[in-house]
């Protein structure tokens, strides 16, 4: 039996969101056309809110600690009120976000399976952005005396939003080609399930009880990411497919960098524990990210190494190719190019602490000199277009890195230019 109960939306949003899916998100039909011949034997998908449990009964973390959750938004005051709209906005843009990113490249499909994959992501998706919109439509409590109604509000500007105008900087890039969809899956939907597994004890009760549902169907995106890059790299290996290593090893270097600034600053999320909104800091999240990134990369190079060196076992793949990646040399006939590494924290990029924000280094963090002094900030951007896509180059997303970083280069740059 499902650990959860279902809802609706009242009318008007519930057609709101459905109309927006017919204008972002049309291949819905085929998806649902064809469910049984993809997911045999698995629950079709459906357009409701899931509510689930939550763990414990009382608040867990900060300042309300031992007291029951609010159950009324309005309850919430001050700064706390508009910290737990902020966050489910965020959540609700990086669903309807990513679904505009997917839809762009999923006719490049590498098969059928792999289409079919996507397309439920983005149903996914869809009705996570349900349940956001859930969360704020029937608690009333949103509308408060001298704030307006915030829940509308919210939801208008959400149905509103396009590529370039969502909320976090990984949903507004544009995919260029079926290997985004796939590194996205595998790396920024990463980010997701930490953020609802950090969010499970939300202190505002109906944001808590959707985690559980959410992060359930996260493990699918999570799978689909990872089956479908070791299938490309094992396919690049052979000189099969449309890909090469270099191309997944870019991919890395585009799509990390995003994944971690999604945290928020490394050194912040103080707030959101004393709220009670998450259990853990922005750091602490983090690096247990980059750990878990670093296994997606090692699988990857076993899968790789499967091929080259045929038989050989999984501890011995996995110290193979630290070896390789670590000296730089050609061991057992393979070459660091072949294989692929998780870029450095300080790649790429523009949000975070000072020490890691706009440095002219190479993907795996060492900074590159030009007469001995570190590379000039236009120096350094053409650089950049050697190791990221092509496509990611003539984004909006590249252009603004490359405009920021010009101004932190400037001698009368702010300190801490960068800092959020
Ligand atoms: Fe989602
Ligand atoms: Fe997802």
């Amino acid at each position: 039996m499902a650990a959860y109960t279902t809802t609706t939306l009242r009318t008007h949003y519930h057609d709101a969101l459905v109309d927006w899916q017919q204008r972002n998100f049309p291949e819905m039909d085929i998806l649902l056309k064809y469910w049984d011949k993809y997911f045999p034997g698995q629950t079709p998908f459906q357009l409701v809110a899931k509510i689930g449990d939550t763990k414990s009964e009382t608040i867990e973390y900060g300042k309300f600690a031992g007291q029951k959750r609010f159950e009324k938004a309005g309850s919430m005051v001050g700064n706390m009120f508009y910290s737990a709209r902020d966050i489910i906005k965020a959540q609700c843009s990086t669903e309807l976000g990513s679904i505009q990113q997917h839809r762009m490249t999923i006719d490049q499909a590498i098969s059928d399976e792999a289409k079919f994959a996507m397309l439920r992501v983005q149903a996914e998706e869809l009705r996570h952005a349900y349940q956001m919109f859930w969360v704020l439509e029937h608690d009333l409590s949103w509308k408060k005396p001298g704030h307006g109604d915030v829940a509308e509000e919210t939801i208008e500007l959400l149905l509103g939003m396009e590529l370039g105008s969502h909320v976090l900087d990984a949903f507004n890039i544009h995919f260029d080609r079926f290997l985004d969809n796939v590194m996205f899956t595998a790396v920024i939907d990463l980010v997701g399930k930490y953020q609802l597994d950090m969010q499970r004890v939300f202190s505002y009760g109906p944001m808590a009880r959707s985690m559980g549902p959410m992060f359930s169907e996260e493990g699918f995106h999570l799978g689909t990411g990872r089956k479908f890059l070791k299938e490309i790299a094992v396919n690049a290996t052979k000189g099969q497919g449309e890909y090469s290593i270099s191309d997944v090893q870019q991919a890395f270097n585009q799509w990390f960098p995003r994944g971690l600034e999604m945290f928020g600053n490394e050194q912040g999320g103080v707030t959101s524990v004393t709220f009670g909104f998450k259990d853990r800091t922005n750091g602490e999240a983090q690096d247990q990210y980059a750990q878990e990134c670093q296994g997606i990369v090692d699988n990857t190079n076993l899968a790789i190494l499967q091929v080259l060196v045929p038989g050989i076992a999984a501890e011995e793949g996995k110290k193979l190719s630290q070896e390789i990646l670590q000296t730089g040399n050609v061991v057992q006939g393979v070459s660091p190019e072949q294989l692929v590494f998780l870029p450095a924290r300080n790649f790429l990029r523009k949000r975070g602490p000072e020490d890691v924000v706009f440095k002219p280094v190479n993907p795996r963090g060492e900074t590159l000199t030009k007469d001995n002094k570190p590379l000039a900030a236009d120096e350094y951007v053409e650089y950049l277009k050697g190791v990221l896509p092509a496509g990611f180059i003539k984004d909006n997303e590249f252009a603004k890195y490359a405009e920021l970083l010009q101004a932190a280069h400037r001698p009368e740059a702010p300190m801490g230019y960068g800092l959020n």
